[in-house]
């Protein structure tokens, strides 16, 4: 495998890459019936378009605030008058689920001498709770917000935060992320970037190319070697 050698860092997104967004709207889908897949998809698809357009506007709102615009966006798209589920919505983003595998494997790189921080859009209002509720605050070295900044990824700034943070050349990170515009962005900033493709998602139409591609976490290690 070229592109990954001399690693000392991995970098991981948050949602969708460590953290399971599906599980929260998963967890009310008795209460939500026949919407529950398409507000998931809506949600999700409007939380990172504000993110992206508020970062081109330079009119900052943090990820906290843009989750819950997107969640009022796709609850008025489908017709749900429901305050009472909006804040249950809300307060499950805050109480996130880990992927199964990934204690295990950023225990396996914290062993092998490796730094381990996530980088994310997530402000830290969000990020810190959910890091505490999946149990992952001992193996990870940082937790890396873009609020500092107040501009969202897959802008160049944001992935020089993590190489100013860890004190280690974009050559000696890798960085993983679950999502294809996220590794495009990490790509053509110059970090070595493997795709976790969770989602069996077609390549983007995008430039940056990830040094390599996998379908869960466990897979990272070996990759390293
Ligand atoms: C993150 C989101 C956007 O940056 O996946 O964690």
């Amino acid at each position: 495998m070229t592109g990954l050698q001399g690693i000392k860092a991995c970098v991981f997104d948050a949602y969708g890459t460590l953290f399971d967004i599906n599980a929260p709207v998963a967890g009310f889908r008795d209460e939500i019936g026949d919407k529950a897949d398409r507000l998931t998809e809506i949600w999700r698809a409007k939380q990172l378009s504000y993110s992206w357009l508020r970062s081109l506007m330079r009119d900052y709102a943090d990820f906290w605030a843009i989750t819950g615009d997107a969640l009022d966006f796709a609850m008025r798209r489908l017709e749900m008058d429901d305050p009472g589920l909006r804040e249950r919505l809300m307060a499950s983003y805050k109480t996130l689920d880990a992927y199964p595998e990934a204690l295990d494997v950023l225990t396996a790189l914290k062993q092998r001498g490796l730094a381990t921080a996530i980088l994310s859009n997530g402000s830290p209002n969000m990020l810190t709770p959910a890091v505490e509720h999946a149990g992952l605050a001992q193996v990870l070295d940082s937790v890396i917000s873009v609020d500092r900044l107040r501009l969202f990824k897959p802008d160049p700034r944001v992935y020089r935060l993590a190489v100013d943070e860890l004190g280690v050349g974009p050559e000696e990170i890798c960085f993983l992320s679950a999502n294809a515009w996220d590794v495009a962005g990490a790509a053509v900033f110059g970090l070595d970037v493997v795709w976790i493709n969770r989602f069996r998602q077609p390549r983007e139409g995008l430039p940056g190319e990830p040094a390599a591609e996998i379908t869960s976490l466990d897979e990272l290690p070996p990759l390293l070697d």
